[in-house]
């Protein structure tokens, strides 16, 4: 039996080992990825910690950006072959028959399996993933600025999307990590105006490298949604909350304009008052965001293989892992960290 080396989460409370796992085996739909690069979200954080209700079961490998290249496929498998270069993603797969799936909500579906969560993930030399549901890498693209288009990128343009803004009007982007920092460069490539809030300047001036029009300090400002709805003439028609901090969400709100959509993307695992009467009064929605179907994934991925967005990322070993945590933690990384598998 041959073995690789994985970044394995024993407990919520220990640090991640470094150990040697057997190669798994792929089943029938499956096939097997030697792992090239897995970017590290903060969903990978919050996995390791056990921080939300339904968590995930030690020992587990966590990781939902792997990129990789196909070495061997299970004997249903049709749609990827061995040589190809694929991804996983944290919708790793779904039923497909269940309500949700049957409507083109497959990201809903109460029978899906998630990477890095509920099936190991990407932070191996080695992963399993469902050839049906796995996205493809495009041809030609660098798969280390590849890995995170497979979470953040995906997601952010999906909860884009779902703000039901048009070109040219306004969307606010909270929280400018390693999703929101490519947040900024999607909507800029969809045509509309960017506003960035954030805690830390350092942030606000990538938003600003990648596009953003406006950007506002959480920290220093008096009233932060006051001085966006200035700077936006009245509010911005969308928002999408990345930030894993509570109370960047009533801020966003109190930026919308009349009749605005807020994405609720960033998943800090507390609550946030909602004003009912200015929600009501203003016709606001508010609504939240997960991830991105498998056709979400292909646009997503294509919006990046013709150069429209390019992530910011540090690429760093895997025996890094447990600095980058902390790193995270403090909200001391620019943009993205790529870990390198090979
Ligand atoms: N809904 C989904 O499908 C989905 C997918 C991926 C990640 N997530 C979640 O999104 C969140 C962000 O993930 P990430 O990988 O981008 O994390 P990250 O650590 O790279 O970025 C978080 C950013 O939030 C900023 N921030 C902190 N407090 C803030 C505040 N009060 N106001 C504004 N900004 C603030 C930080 O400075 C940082 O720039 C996590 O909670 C993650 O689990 C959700
Ligand atoms: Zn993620
Ligand atoms: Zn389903």
């Amino acid at each position: 039996m041959s073995t690789m080396k994985a970044a394995v989460v024993r407990s919520f409370t220990d640090e991640l080992e470094i150990a040697d796992l057997p190669v798994p085996e792929p089943g029938p739909h499956e096939a097997l990825v030697r792992v090239e690069y897995s970017g590290v979200c903060h969903t990978d954080l919050h996995a390791a910690r056990g921080d939300w209700p339904v968590k995930p079961v030690p020992p587990f490998v966590p990781g939902h950006e792997g990129a990789g290249t196909v070495v061997a496929v299970g004997d249903r498998v049709t749609r990827v072959h061995v040589g190809d270069r694929v991804g996983n993603a944290w919708l790793w797969s779904a039923c497909g028959e269940c309500e949700y799936c049957q409507t083109g909500w497959e990201t809903l579906c109460p029978n899906q399996r998630n990477g890095g969560y509920a099936v190991d993930g990407s932070f191996g030399q080695f992963m399993l993933v469902d050839a049906r549901y796995c996205p493809r890498i495009p041809d030609g693209v660098d798969l280390a600025a590849a890995a995170p288009i497979l979470c953040a990128g995906v997601t952010v343009y999906k909860g884009l999307k779902v703000t039901d803004t048009k070109p040219g009007e306004w969307v606010l982007v909270s929280g400018i990590g390693g999703l929101g920092h490519i947040a900024v460069q999607y909507a800029v490539a969809m045509g509309r105006r960017v506003a960035a809030i954030d805690v830390d300047d350092a942030k606000l001036a990538l938003a600003r490298k990648h596009g953003a029009e406006v950007v506002v300090n959480a920290t220093t400002s008096d009233d932060p949604a006051g001085e966006l709805q200035a700077a936006t003439g009245g509010g911005v028609h969308g928002a999408i909350v990345t930030a894993v901090n509570a109370h960047a969400f009533p801020q966003a709100v109190g930026a919308l304009r009349r009749g605005g959509t807020v994405s609720l993307v960033g998943l800090p695992p507390e609550s946030f008052p909602l004003d009912i009467f200015t929600t009501v009064l203003f016709g606001l929605t508010i609504r939240g965001s997960i991830v991105g179907t498998r056709k979400d994934m292909a646009e997503a991925l294509d919006f990046f293989a013709r150069g429209k967005v390019d992530p910011t990322f540090t690429v760093r070993p895997m025996a890094d892992i447990n600095d980058i945590f902390h790193e995270m933690e403090e909200g001391h990384i620019d943009g993205r960290v790529v870990m390198d598998m090979a």
